[in-house]
């Protein structure tokens, strides 16, 4: 059909996430969180997470099928996130998806977790007006999140997608966790980081910024590594460091400004680094996407950036930054849509599933 009614799963990190599309319509979009269970750890416990998917699973789907009123029968196939994300949670949606599957008669699609995050921008509503029913050529996507960093050039979602650069140690979101948790801020570090810096000086500290300029990874020296990658365990040392020497004063820690200085360090390489990998590449049209899209500071420098290097930024609204069903099911049913063939039978969760 020309516009298929597809359910997409995501179980790859520590939401449960279950939407429903008509095409390129969003249905129904609903997300069960394990995040509080994983506060008193300050991170994410693998075995945590899968065991709460197990729970929340078929509850989540039976409400996303309620509000979209429709049945499992109705649907024209089903999406997985395949990986990559911890390998107990993906199992846990994989596993579940298959069952629904074949006991549905059902086609089923493996996606892969990243180029979700992309499918995001074909929902109406987030896709731009003018971009039509389709993306556009030259686009990009920025994933920034807990778990991954990355920038992404997108010349067909089914097809075509290639890696332009990524983390080589700590996702941005991991870093902001490490870092709250040295100045004492709680768990997720993110929000609560964002809120403290509002009351600090980010020019107070000159935290480092991971491979820029000069310092480039040459890819023809070292295999797998990439131009534009990043990395920021040199700038959570630092601010662990700049902590210590407080501490070792029995001075009291400046927390608003470190967070603020940490921040602005943080969000100067992710976007400088975003958007000079768009510039070599071509890309006129970049998608933010990740948990950490919700961050002020780098939404704001982003889009300054952006506007002066000629890039159109879409920033889609929080709630499908973060991981979820919806982004699942867009991705499902545009490869119907393409004629892409579903998974075999025999499809698994893939932990390091490349792009
Ligand atoms: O996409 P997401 O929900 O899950 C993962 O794939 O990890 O992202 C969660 C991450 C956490 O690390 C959290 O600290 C971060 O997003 N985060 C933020 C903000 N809100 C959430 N980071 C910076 N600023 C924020 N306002
Ligand atoms: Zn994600």
């Amino acid at each position: 059909s020309c516009s298929p009614l597809v359910l997409g799963i995501e179980t790859s990190c520590d939401e449960t996430g279950v939407g429903i599309v008509r095409g390129t319509r969003l249905l129904a979009h609903e997300v069960a969180s394990s995040v509080e269970e994983h506060v008193r750890f300050g991170g994410v416990i693998p075995e945590i997470a899968a065991r709460a998917h197990l729970q929340a699973l078929i509850p989540t789907i039976r409400r996303a099928l309620e509000a979209a009123d429709v049945t499992l029968d109705e649907l024209d196939a089903i999406a997985v996130t395949a990986g990559p994300g911890l390998a107990g949670a993906l199992m846990v949606g994989v596993s579940g998806a298959k069952a629904l599957a074949a006991a549905a008669g059902k086609p089923l699609y493996g996606i892969n977790h990243l180029v979700a995050h992309v499918g995001v921008g074909l929902i109406d509503g987030v896709r731009p007006e003018a971009w039509g029913d389709a993306l556009p050529e030259d686009l990009g996507a920025l994933l920034v999140s807990g778990g991954h960093t990355e920038i992404l050039k997108v010349d067909s979602l089914s097809t075509d997608v290639t890696l332009l650069g990524s983390t080589i140690d700590d996702a941005a979101g991991e870093a902001y966790d490490k870092v709250a948790r040295l100045i004492g801020a709680g768990y997720p570090g993110g929000p609560v980081i964002d809120r403290m810096a509002k009351e600090g000086d980010p020019t107070s500290f000159r935290f480092p910024r991971g491979l820029t300029a000069g310092k480039f990874v040459c890819s023809a020296q070292e295999p797998g590594k990439h131009r534009h990658d990043w990395s920021f365990s040199g700038l959570k040392t630092a601010v662990s460091r700049a902590v210590e020497q407080f501490e070792a004063r029995d001075m009291q820690v400046p927390a608003a400004d470190i967070a603020a200085s940490f921040q602005e360090a943080v969000a100067d390489v992710i976007t400088a680094k975003a958007v000079r990998a768009c510039r070599e590449h071509g890309i006129r049209h970049l998608l933010l996407g990740g948990g950490v899209a919700a961050n002020s500071r780098l939404r704001g420098l982003l889009a300054d950036r952006c506007r002066s290097a000629g890039i159109e930024l879409t920033v889609p609204p929080v709630n499908l930054c973060t991981d979820n069903g919806a982004m699942v099911a867009a991705l499902g049913a545009r490869l119907v849509m393409d004629g892409v063939a579903p998974s075999p039978a025999e499809l698994g969760a893939d932990p390091g599933l490349p792009v």
